[in-house]
């Protein structure tokens, strides 16, 4: 049985002391959530410390927004794999729309990242998506087919237990456009048929596939009725508790 979860990408918002009080605002209405909801919160490094103090011993996971494709040494500006599972990470996001768009993240180097990520003890939130002009062409089946495999297919059905795809279409991140839950439910299918193609039906019933793009409690209910969408990767509305808890009661 894959799991429910609903995770919140802050992104580069919050400042330490402000990040710590939403985290805690967070930890305090996390307890009116159903134990079957997993509840991970995205900060920026700076802010993994103190928050992981925050989160210790409540049911709600830390994660990173990215991590190193190189295992330590001089890569100035870099943060390691081993060195977010030692501030307290149990997850990091790797290959977000942002940054394969503003940092040059490539397919190539979100396998290094996963596969330091996985052997460092890291789960990993693997985001694809299509943009507005792959959408527009009609390409955003093989965008995704593409983003999935080339990741994916180079681990094990054993490594799929640790990874959770976020599918986010780009057009929709940010911009208060969401993808309609009928076209979410199509790519979210269409992507557990790849992972079932590579890993069989048995891998692919058991991967968590989220959505992400302008999710907010007014439409969280409706996208997460869909059959193949376990959830949520919220940005905005993830930066107030409330919105972010009521979109973790929307299953
Ligand atoms: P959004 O961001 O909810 O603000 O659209 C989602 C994401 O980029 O993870």
């Amino acid at each position: 049985m894959r799991k429910n979860i609903v995770a919140g990408n802050w992104k580069m918002n919050t400042t330490v002391p402000e990040g710590v009080e939403l985290a805690k605002a967070v930890v305090a209405k996390s307890t009116e959530v159903p134990a079957d909801v997993k509840l991970i919160i995205a900060t920026p490094y700076t802010h993994l410390c103190p928050v992981a103090e925050v989160v210790k011993g409540s049911a709600v996971s830390l994660s990173a927004e990215n991590c190193a494709d190189k295992e330590k040494g001089a890569y100035t500006g870099e943060v390691a794999a081993n060195m977010l599972v030692s501030a307290g990470c149990e997850y990091t996001i790797l290959g977000h729309s942002e940054r394969r768009q503003y940092y040059g993240e490539t397919d190539a180097k979100l396998v290094e990242k996963t596969r330091l990520a996985l052997a460092n003890g890291l789960k990993v939130i693997l985001c694809v998506g299509e943009n507005l002009e792959e959408r527009e062409a009609g390409k955003h089946f093989d965008v995704c087919k593409t983003q999935t495999e080339s990741v994916l297919y180079q681990f094990t059905a054993e490594d799929m237990k640790n990874i959770v795809i976020a599918y986010e279409p780009v057009w929709a991140i940010g911009t208060g456009k969401t993808a309609t839950a009928e076209q979410a439910e199509e790519i979210h299918a269409f992507i557990r048929k790849v992972v079932a193609d590579k890993f069989g039906a048995g891998v692919a019933d058991d991967m968590t596939i989220l959505y992400g793009g302008s999710c907010k409690p007014s439409n969280a209910k409706e996208l997460f009725a869909q059959p193949d969408i376990d959830g949520g990767l919220i940005g905005g509305a993830a930066l107030k508790a409330d919105d972010f808890i009521q979109i973790a009661l929307s299953f």
